[in-house]
């Protein structure tokens, strides 16, 4: 039977590197034999312009309805002036809520070849393999009152996690650890919040259940640090939602481009979403030069998590690192060899597949 899978490509850059997506899947039905059936929905500011909500309905109905879920990116500079709750981001996080994906896991590897495309020096990221996983559907993104008040001269955001919420993502954490080199970093601001506080008292209570994990708590702005410095020393970490934002886009500095990281957006169910974790990068859509790994590597976790496709996974994968090795790059990275446009780099990608 047909894997149902919805395909938002969103704005900016999001159709461009979709269409890559495509094109790989398209090889993957052809070596691995399996059929894949594709529908288009429309998510952030494009639904805006169509259905004047950036999360419509129908949407909502079609993700629920599939096998899986592949996302391109959000928002750009023509929604920025409309209210908050229109704005295209709005949509993301609505589908992550409406699907309840809370956990988010953010896997962040040096290829060989990128060694040196990282402005970091080469001797501390060579071998350095991290997995964030951020809380996805808690936390300030969605605490309420979120409010103006005061006539406008008092504003208000709230950070509110349950229980249940943080014990959850921290399970997935432990697990991940397991699956990884045994260590998981915790990472919140116990010195100052009360949420990070009972964030790192639910994170000892669960370790009793993982004893052969080792446990370390770090405060976010440390960790922040020594994401850079010392890149080597974490194998997991597990972060709420606004830590692991920001912490995991700092990190793409480490492989030298935002434009080869993906991510996988997980339920307790084995549905999923699976996106890029930079945005629309409305600097250069429309040119065509994207760097479609982000989003191809989204497809490789998406048949590894969620269709049960281990082995069209680690095709890919190694498919990414061959091409990259050779040196075929996209412009966002800074190293020798050949300068390729999305389409030529997708292109090489598929001819390594074969
Ligand atoms: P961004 O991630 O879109 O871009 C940051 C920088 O990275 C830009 O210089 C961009 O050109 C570059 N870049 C990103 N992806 C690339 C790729 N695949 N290949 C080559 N270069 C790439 O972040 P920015 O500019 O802050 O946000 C742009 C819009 O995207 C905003 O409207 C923002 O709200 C939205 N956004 C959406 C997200 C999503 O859909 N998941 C996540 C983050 C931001
Ligand atoms: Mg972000």
């Amino acid at each position: 039977m047909a894997k149902k899978i919805v395909l938002l490509p969103g704005d900016g850059i999001g159709p461009e590197i979709m269409e890559s997506a495509v094109r790989v899947m398209d090889q993957i039905s052809k070596s691995f034999n399996v059929t894949f059936s594709y529908e288009t929905a429309d998510i952030g500011g494009v639904a805006v312009d169509n259905h004047h909500t950036p999360l419509p309905q129908t949407t909502i109905e079609a993700c629920k309805n599939a096998d899986s879920i592949l996302l391109g990116a959000v928002g750009g500079p023509k929604w920025d002036n409309i209210e908050v709750s229109k704005r295209p981001e709005q949509g993301l996080l609505g589908i992550r809520k409406a699907l309840n994906l809370f956990a988010n896991l953010r896997p962040i590897r040096v290829y060989k070849p990128l060694v040196h495309a990282s402005p970091l020096k080469s001797d501390r990221v060579e071998g350095a393999d991290i997995l964030i996983v951020r809380e996805l559907t808690g936390g300030l993104y969605f605490g309420t009152p979120r409010e103006r008040r005061d006539n406008g001269n008092t504003v208000v955001d709230t950070l509110q996690y349950t229980r249940e919420e943080i014990k959850r993502i921290m399970h997935i954490g432990f697990q991940s650890a397991m699956g990884r080199s045994k260590k998981l970093t915790s990472v919140d601001k116990a010195n100052v919040l009360e949420s990070s506080r009972m964030w790192r008292e639910i994170a000892e209570e669960v370790s009793k259940e993982y004893k052969e994990v080792e446990l370390e708590h770090l405060l976010v702005d440390a960790a922040a640090m020594k994401l850079i410095t010392e890149p080597k020393s974490f194998d997991t970490i597990v972060t709420e939602n606004l830590f692991g934002d920001i912490l995991s886009d700092e990190a793409s500095i480490i492989p030298g481009t935002i434009g080869v990281l993906a991510s996988a957006s997980l339920n307790d169910k084995s549905l999923g979403l699976f996106e890029p974790i930079h945005g629309s990068a409305p600097d250069i859509a429309g040119k065509g030069i994207a760097n479609p790994i982000s989003m191809i590597l989204s497809v490789a976790m998406m048949l590894q998590h969620s269709l049960s496709m281990p082995k069209a996974a680690e095709v890919i994968e190694k498919s990414v690192e061959r091409a990259l090795d050779e040196g075929y790059h996209t412009g966002d990275l800074d190293m020798d060899g050949k300068v390729l446009n999305t389409v030529e780099m997708t292109d090489k990608i598929i001819e390594f597949m074969r």
